[in-house]
Order: structure tokens, then C-alpha cells, then sequence
């Protein structure tokens, strides 16, 4: 297994959620630890809570990725402390469900910003420093609904970033690889957090939605497979997906009628 001890982790959207956890994991692994997101008061207690488990140093420093001075500052931050970023797993994310006619405006610059930008941006600004040790690990988090196509209704602006993302990071790995640089796309099912709490519909039956879990394992076997393995994607989906049955209704009304 790759001894991963004393190596650098940036983690976004770290303070709760699926980013936590796989902080969480990480840090068991003897993983430093740089954690993101924006609201500091739970990403400080956060910090606080790995450090104090898993015995690694953890910085926090809040940090909008929507906004390039905050990403470039997270960049600055953690080289400051650590001089190196040696692992970037992007999580920050939002999502919402509507019919599209209905979505506002707004909406479409928050997920693009967060959900794809953010991630792209980010990697830009430690990818140079990454190429030149010539080792660098990157995970995206992607969405299991990248998975069906078409994407689910009322998600349809959401899932096609998510999609875009996946594209990008299979690219990236082509572009890459020669670098000694993996990247990684996981591709978690539905969740159990705070995210899916606020989304109608997908959380009515809640014995369909997975725990952290599965999401942890993935990413320590991202972390741990032998240096000339990389595995491009992960996909986690729950046994029971709320995805698929509901993505075209098997009675699927016609506008006439
Ligand atoms: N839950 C699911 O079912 C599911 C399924 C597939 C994929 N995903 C993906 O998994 C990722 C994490 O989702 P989650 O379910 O763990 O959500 P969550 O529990 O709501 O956590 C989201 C995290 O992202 C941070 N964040 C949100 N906007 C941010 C911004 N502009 N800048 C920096 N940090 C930001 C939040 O902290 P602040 O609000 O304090 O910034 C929080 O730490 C997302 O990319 C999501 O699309 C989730």
C-alpha cells in the first residue's frame, strides 16, 4: 500500500457532508490536511474534531470557491504551512431541484461557479507545482446522476455540470498522466446529508439513501492503489437509486393532453 504519511491534502466543502468524511479519511491515512468551505465557524470545529482523532495537522481556512481570490488564497495558505499540496479533493457543492421554466437565474452562476469553475480553477492553481515533483493525486466529486442519461428532470442544470465535470477530469487524466499525476471521479449515489435534506422527492423514502460510507472507501482505495495504478472513475450508487425509475415516468404524459 502507498505510504501516504506526511503527505498534503486540500479538501473543499470539508466541514460537513461528504467532504468530512473524506477528510476523515484521509486524515487516517496520516494525511495532512487543508480543509475549505464557507462558513468558518463549523469548519474550525471541524478541523478541530480530525486533528484531535486522527493526530495530523489540520489548517482551516474558509474560503469561497466561487471567488478566484479565495481559491488563491486557500493555494497560499496551505503552501505557507505545508509548502506543498500533494492531493486536492474537490467536494464543495450546492444543488436544487427545479422544473427548468421555473429555475432562477441566479441559480444557473451559483452551480456553474461552485460545482464546476471552482473545481476547474482550483486544480489550475496547484497543478504546476504537482508536475513539477511529478506526483500529484486529484479526486472530483462528480454525481451518480451523471450515470443515466438523459440526466433526471429537475436536475437537468446540476446533473449536465456534474457531466461536463466527469468529461473534464477523464481529460485531464489523458493530459496528465505522463506527469505521474492521477485523477479520480467519484460518483456517489444519494446521500445522507444536508444537501439531499433540503431536495423534495429524492429523500421520501429514506432507507434509499447511503450513508458516508461507501463514499470513504472509495476514496481510500483512490488513495492506496500502487503508484502505477490510477482509477479514473468510481461510481457508488445506492442498491434501491431513486435515480432511475423516476428519470422518464413510465407513462410519460404527452403536452397535448
Ligand atoms: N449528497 C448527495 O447525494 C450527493 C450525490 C452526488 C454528488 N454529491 C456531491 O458531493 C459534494 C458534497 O455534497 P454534500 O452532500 O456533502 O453536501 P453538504 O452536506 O451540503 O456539504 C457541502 C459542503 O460544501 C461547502 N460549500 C458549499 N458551497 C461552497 C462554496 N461556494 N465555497 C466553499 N465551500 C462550499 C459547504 O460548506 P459552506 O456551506 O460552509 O460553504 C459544505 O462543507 C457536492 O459536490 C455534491 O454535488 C452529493
Amino acid at each position: 500500500m502507498t505510504d501516504l504519511k506526511g503527505k498534503v491534502a486540500i479538501v473543499t466543502g470539508a466541514s460537513r457532508g461528504i467532504g468530512k468524511a473524506m477528510a476523515s479519511t484521509a486524515a487516517s491515512l496520516g494525511i495532512n490536511l487543508v480543509l475549505a468551505a464557507r462558513g468558518e465557524g463549523l469548519l474550525k470545529e471541524t478541523a478541530d474534531e480530525i486533528a484531535a482523532k486522527f493526530k495530523v495537522e489540520v489548517l482551516a481556512v474558509p474560503c469561497d470557491v466561487t471567488k478566484l481570490a479565495d481559491l488563491e488564497n486557500l493555494v497560499n495558505k496551505a503552501k505557507e504551512k505545508f509548502t506543498k499540496a500533494d492531493i486536492l479533493i474537490n467536494c464543495a457543492g450546492v444543488s436544487s431541484q427545479y422544473p427548468f421554466q421555473e429555475q432562477p437565474i441566479e441559480d444557473f452562476e451559483k452551480l456553474a461557479h461552485t460545482n464546476y469553475l471552482g473545481y476547474v480553477r482550483l486544480i489550475r492553481l496547484v497543478i504546476n507545482d504537482m508536475i513539477k515533483q511529478k506526483y500529484g493525486a486529484i479526486i472530483n466529486i462528480v454525481s451518480g446522476s451523471t450515470l443515466v442519461d438523459p440526466v433526471p428532470r429537475n436536475f437537468i442544470v446540476y446533473s449536465s455540470l456534474k457531466v461536463g465535470l466527469r468529461a473534464f477530469s477523464k481529460g485531464l487524466f489523458w493530459e496528465l498522466r505522463d506527469h505521474g499525476i492521477k485523477v479520480t471521479s467519484i460518483l456517489p449515489g444519494v446521500t445522507d446529508t444536508d444537501l439531499t435534506g433540503k431536495l423534495k422527492d429524492v429523500t421520501s423514502d429514506t432507507s434509499r439513501l447511503m450513508s458516508t460510507q461507501a463514499i470513504e472507501d472509495a476514496v481510500r482505495f483512490a488513495l492506496t492503489v500502487p503508484a502505477n495504478v490510477c482509477p479514473l472513475e468510481i461510481s457508488v450508487i445506492n442498491q434501491q437509486t431513486p435515480w432511475t425509475a423516476p428519470v422518464i415516468p413510465f407513462k410519460q404524459q404527452h403536452p397535448g393532453k
